[in-house]
């Protein structure tokens, strides 16, 4: 207990206070998977899982139990009142985008998290495990056990906050635009060898026209995981080209994900904003409820919120390491804490929660799950590189400036089209349901009491699916439409390779022309191009000189339903309340 303590006493306070952390909230890389140039489907593969389990167990480390002797990459800073070794699904917010392989790797997270109970020799002997007969019942598999894990499709709008880019039109067509820029295509031309000499060390099953710069991330990924799994590309490919890919790649999704692009008034960090906005107001809940809700918060996605957070928060203006790709499993942290003198304060159930002003906030980063990857604490916000920590104010300021936490302002920042964005902009429900007082102001701030806003969600919801269902049925709901293995690989041109907003491998792209073009289903989804949808699909789909009809007209099916709930505004960031004012408002007091 004394070492524990030690490890507790941080470096940063004044050296007799101990830290007491009340919430940590991060934001989860997922793990090795299937690259996109590949059949598909994209599951995540054994290593990307095992992954992800270590990267849970790291949290473990430092959130649960902190390993009393051993390579400590982490200090131990364990968060009060959190369960040691039985999961108790209220103290945790676990939330995962839908992608296969993506909400696997939240489960290998968990399981690094809370392993079976079995394993730890931590058989808890309470009435639920007892028989009557005195004999102890165990959940399967030596004790696993089983988190509560919120996984959000396309039509949730829960789902922006994981992944904002996702869905957001103005994202992919500034990205489309970005790709036809001078700068751009002077750069394609310029690393053509690099990568069209690498065709026969590593790409030789695809066609030359889409070993381009454009497709940077898609042939990174390619070759980093061939690299990993074929012996002969193993042996073929020279490790600094493997550097060199990565590095494009990087380079290439940065450009991508910030607002560093050449074309103008571009907002590419919306996913980072949005990310932003939910790790605010995950804490400011923890606030809320004096510690209680929120305790350990895990979101799951892909990398391109990180890019866009890295880039809003300033982190990269002092660490150039933030503008390469993060690691598979790589974890971007935000824990809230406060300072105590009494003894054993950090795991004392009756520590105080303290006051907001006594409240602070430190940034911290895992890059990766190597054997020796430490969790590495960073000033944000342009600070100091000995401010790493915050008081909540600041914190609190420097959030206000970037991060976005209205759905609707999300909808219209992006010009995105989909079902949500109709129903909170009112459209939806005027031809249905004709009771409904949803049709004007958008419910928002109208008055409505929530049991009736409830009501109205429900409608809202039911007709949404009535639409989505229609429009599946109008504009061609197919199943199985491959028709070449190698993408691009039948036409002139430069090929471009497009990814899903789900990070599905859509199909390729073709600079000069449209037509002709080779499709690939994404995990699980049919794209349909060059058939006009609905307008409520695409309801004024704006051009914005150059023309992208390819995207305009694609619609992507076959995804799960949503359960999304319309009604509820108040926490998720439907609706006008500010969760930078007072976060104390204390609710559902557990
Ligand atoms: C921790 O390490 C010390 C010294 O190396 C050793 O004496 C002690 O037994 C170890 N404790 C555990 C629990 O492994
Ligand atoms: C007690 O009951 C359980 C479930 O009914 C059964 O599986 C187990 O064998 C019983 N144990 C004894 C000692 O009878
Ligand atoms: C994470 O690791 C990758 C690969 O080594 C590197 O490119 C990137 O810059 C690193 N990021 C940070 C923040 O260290
Ligand atoms: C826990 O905290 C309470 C209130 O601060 C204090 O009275 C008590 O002695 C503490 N317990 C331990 C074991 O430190
Ligand atoms: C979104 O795109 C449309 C059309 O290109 C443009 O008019 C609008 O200004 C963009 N919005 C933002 C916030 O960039
Ligand atoms: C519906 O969409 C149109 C644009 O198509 C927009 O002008 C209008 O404000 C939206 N809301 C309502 C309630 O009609
Ligand atoms: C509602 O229905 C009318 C006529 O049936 C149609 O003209 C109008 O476009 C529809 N509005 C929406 C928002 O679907
Ligand atoms: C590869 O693309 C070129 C055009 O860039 C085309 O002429 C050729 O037939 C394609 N090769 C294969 C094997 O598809």
């Amino acid at each position: 207990m004394t070492l524990l303590t030690v490890l507790l006493t941080l470096t940063t306070g004044a050296s007799a206070a101990t830290q007491v952390t009340w919430a940590s909230v991060a934001f989860v890389n997922h793990g090795e998977k299937i690259p996109y140039l590949e059949k598909g489907p994209y599951n995540l593969t054994p290593l990307g899982a095992t992954q992800l389990q270590n990267a849970g167990s790291v949290f473990r480390d430092r959130y649960l139990s902190p390993p009393v002797n051993g390579s400590q990459l982490t200090v131990g800073t364990p968060i009060n009142g959190l369960n040691v070794n039985d999961i108790e699904n209220t103290q945790l917010y676990i939330a995962s985008l839908n992608d296969e392989y993506i909400s696997a790797s939240a489960t290998a997270f968990m399981q690094g998290v809370y392993p079976p109970r079995g394993e730890s020799g931590t058989l808890t002997m309470d009435e639920e495990s007892l028989l009557g007969n005195g004999s102890l019942a165990q959940y399967p598999l030596n004790g696993y056990q089983y988190p509560n894990i919120e996984t959000l499709g396309s039509l949730d709008y829960n789902s922006i906050w994981l992944g904002g880019n996702q869905g957001c039109n103005n994202y992919t067509r500034n990205m489309l635009n970005e790709i036809r820029t001078p700068s751009y295509v002077y750069k394609m031309t310029q690393y053509r060898d690099f990568y069209e000499g690498l065709q026969d060390q590593v790409f030789w099953e695809f066609n030359k026209s889409i070993l381009n710069y454009a497709n940077a991330y898609e042939l990174w990924e390619y070759g980093a995981y061939k690299y990993q799994h074929s012996k002969s590309i193993y042996n073929s490919l020279l490790p600094e080209n493997l550097n060199k890919l990565r590095n494009l790649a990087s380079e290439q999704q940065w450009l991508f994900n910030t607002n560093t692009q050449s074309i103008g008034n571009s907002d590419n960090a919306i996913a980072g904003k949005t990310l932003a906005g939910k790790m605010f107001s995950i804490l400011a809940h923890n606030i809320g409820t004096q510690g209680s809700a929120n305790k350990l918060s895990v979101m799951f996605g892909s990398f391109e919120p990180m890019l866009s957070f890295f880039y809003l928060s300033s982190l990269s203006s002092r660490h150039d390491d933030f503008m390469g790709l993060p690691e598979p499993g790589s974890a971007l942290i935000l824990e809230l804490f406060s300072y105590s003198t009494s003894e054993n304060a950090a795991q004392n159930l009756s520590t105080p929660f303290p006051s907001v002003d006594d409240l602070w906030v430190r940034f911290l980063f895992r890059n990766g799950t190597g054997e020796t990857e430490p969790i590495i604490a960073y000033p944000i916000f342009g600070r100091g590189n000995s401010e790493v920590d915050m008081s909540w104010k600041e914190f609190a300021d420097g959030m206000a400036d970037f991060a976005l936490t209205d759905v609707a302002e999300w909808c219209s920042s992006c010009d995105a089209v989909n079902l949500f964005c109709e129903a909170i902009e009112g459209n939806i429900s005027s031809n249905n349901t004709a009771s409904t007082p949803y049709v004007t102001g958008g419910g928002r701030s109208s008055g409505v009491s929530p049991t009736v806003a409830g009501v109205i969600g429900a409608a809202v919801t039911i007709a949404a699916f009535i639409i989505a269902a229609l429009a599946l049925i109008f504009f061609g709901f197919r199943i199985d439409r491959r028709e070449k293995q190698n993408p691009a690989a039948k036409n002139g041109d430069l090929g471009v390779l497009k990814r899903s907003g789900s990070g599905g491998f859509k199909g390729a792209e073709k600079l000069a022309s449209d037509t002709d073009l080779a499709l690939k289903g994404g995990a699980g989804a049919t794209i349909i191009r060059h058939e006009r949808v609905g307008s409520w699909e695409l309801n004024n789909s704006p051009t914005s000189g150059i023309t992208h009809s390819s995207l305009d007209k694609e619609i992507e099916s076959g995804r799960a339903v949503s359960n999304a709930d319309y009604g509820r505004r108040s926490e998720d960031g439907i609706g006008n309340v500010n969760p930078f004012g007072d976060p104390v408002k204390p609710v559902d007091h557990i």
